[in-house]
């Protein structure tokens, strides 16, 4: 899959951006501030709907356009792809509307210029996206790891991401229902209802969650041990499924390995009815300690996942050097996931990894580059680039919101 073209207005520090994406990997490059990051954050945004940054999406919007003296702002996203068999048109656009010095802010889709929900938007224009910050994965709280695997399998699968966002529906109401029981003892008749379409739609998120991780799993096991370590070290990435009632007289280890275990009859033997019927007992064996606290306790909003170098866990116990070492993994991963699961290449985002890799590294990441349809890769510094790397890219310079192209490569032209 390949941007053709990408037109941005009012989206961040860009106030008006029509830019023609050649064959061949795109080096931006340019000082710090002048919007390389903010460029592959509107790539990234066409894909997921979800900036990286857990931020507001109204922020999006340039802070110039966005004056309260206008009634309506404008933010507009708009690529054009091509992909194995076609070409296409996507277009996000965020809207800020003021009244009275307040503002409501919505999204609007169009594919092929048709008006889409947003959700229908989502895997049209698939990419791989690697930030520094990419090792708070590891390190960070589990709300970042399920988004991960979230925003991961809503590009290939529309079912997964349309119960998704049911199941948080459904989620909120359920917990609004459990504090109204535990506050008036009103409502008792009607939970069962909720559970019973919490438990259809967790069900497939559990089950769709543990089998990408199994297989994300395997392909990052294997690169990392023959392709990043020579050999030397292990690394495991196991999901953690809270599809069972934590008991608090038990160790974290045996809490770990019972999700362990889980996971992996998730992955390869449970049949959603079998799924359905645990999370059911689950839910029917906490119902006291719920409606006390007025919250679900079981359930895919409460899963992790964790990574275990050597047997041991990589958030507490990895070097910096070895967490990076697994994301790199991690990613090399996803793009052979996508890839399969699709048929086609993601487009891949590099935004200033490729500095902060030793020799060997850089080379297997720029090896990935070489694999892809399309490659985007930002640097303050370009020099740290091979000549022979080089040669291939087409460089552009980005300042201030502007982005010039510096060399075309002849057969990219
Ligand atoms: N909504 C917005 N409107 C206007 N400018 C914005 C908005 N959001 C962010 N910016 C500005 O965009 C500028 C460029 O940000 P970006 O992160 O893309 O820079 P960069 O070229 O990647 O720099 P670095 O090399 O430091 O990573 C920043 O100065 C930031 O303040
Ligand atoms: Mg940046």
């Amino acid at each position: 899959m390949h941007i053709n073209h990408l037109s941005l207005t009012s989206f961040r520090n860009y106030g008006r951006l029509e830019l023609d994406f050649p064959a061949g990997p795109v080096l931006l490059h340019g000082a710090n501030a002048q919007g390389k990051t903010n460029l592959l954050e509107a790539i990234y945004y066409l894909a997921t709907a979800r900036s990286p940054h857990v931020e507001q999406d109204h922020q999006l919007i340039n802070w110039e356009a966005d004056q309260p003296t206008e009634n309506v702002v404008v933010g507009r996203l708009v690529a054009q792809l091509s992909t194995r068999d076609d070409l296409h048109h996507i277009e996000i656009r965020l809207i800020k509307e003021y009244q009275r010095g307040q503002f409501t802010f919505r999204r609007e889709a169009l594919v092929e210029r048709r008006k889409v929900r947003l959700m229908d938007l989502l895997g049209n224009l698939r990419a791989v996206l690697f930030l520094p910050q990419d090792v708070q994965l590891i390190t960070g709280p589990p709300s970042r790891r399920r988004r991960y695997l979230d925003i991961t399998l809503c590009q290939v699968d529309p079912i997964y991401c349309h119960n998704l966002s049911t199941y948080n529906k459904v989620l909120e109401q359920r917990n609004a229902l459990l504090r109204r029981i535990a506050e008036s003892g009103k409502g008792r008749d009607v939970l069962p209802v909720f559970t019973e379409k919490l438990v259809d739609l967790g069900s497939y998120l559990f089950t769709r969650r543990a089998t990408f991780v199994a297989s994300l799993a395997r392909q990052a096991q294997r690169i990392h041990y023959e392709e990043l370590t020579d050999g030397r070290e292990t690394i495991r990435l196991n999901y953690l499924p809270r599809l069972f009632a934590a008991n608090s007289g038990r160790s974290d280890e045996d809490t770990v390995q019972q999700a362990i275990e889980l996971a992996g009859w998730l992955a390869e033997q449970a049949g959603l009815a079998q799924v359905t019927e645990r999370f059911h007992q689950a839910l029917a064996e906490l119902q006291p300690v719920e409606i006390a606290s007025g919250m679900t306790h079981v359930g895919p909003h409460r899963d992790d996942w964790r990574f275990w170098v050597n047997g041991r866990d990589l958030s507490s116990y990895g070097s910096r050097g070895q967490q990076r070492s697994a994301i790199l993994g991690l990613k090399l991963a996803e793009i052979n996931w996508m890839t399969a699961e699709t048929g086609e290449t993601p487009i891949l985002l590099l935004d200033e990894v490729v500095a902060e890799l030793d020799e060997q590294r850089r080379a297997l990441l720029l090896n990935a580059v070489q694999s892809v349809s399309q490659a985007i890769l930002t640097a303050t510094d370009p020099g740290m680039f091979t000549e022979e790397f080089l040669n291939q890219a087409t460089t552009m310079t980005v300042q201030n919101g502007r982005v010039l192209v510096d060399r075309q490569q002849p057969a990219a032209a």
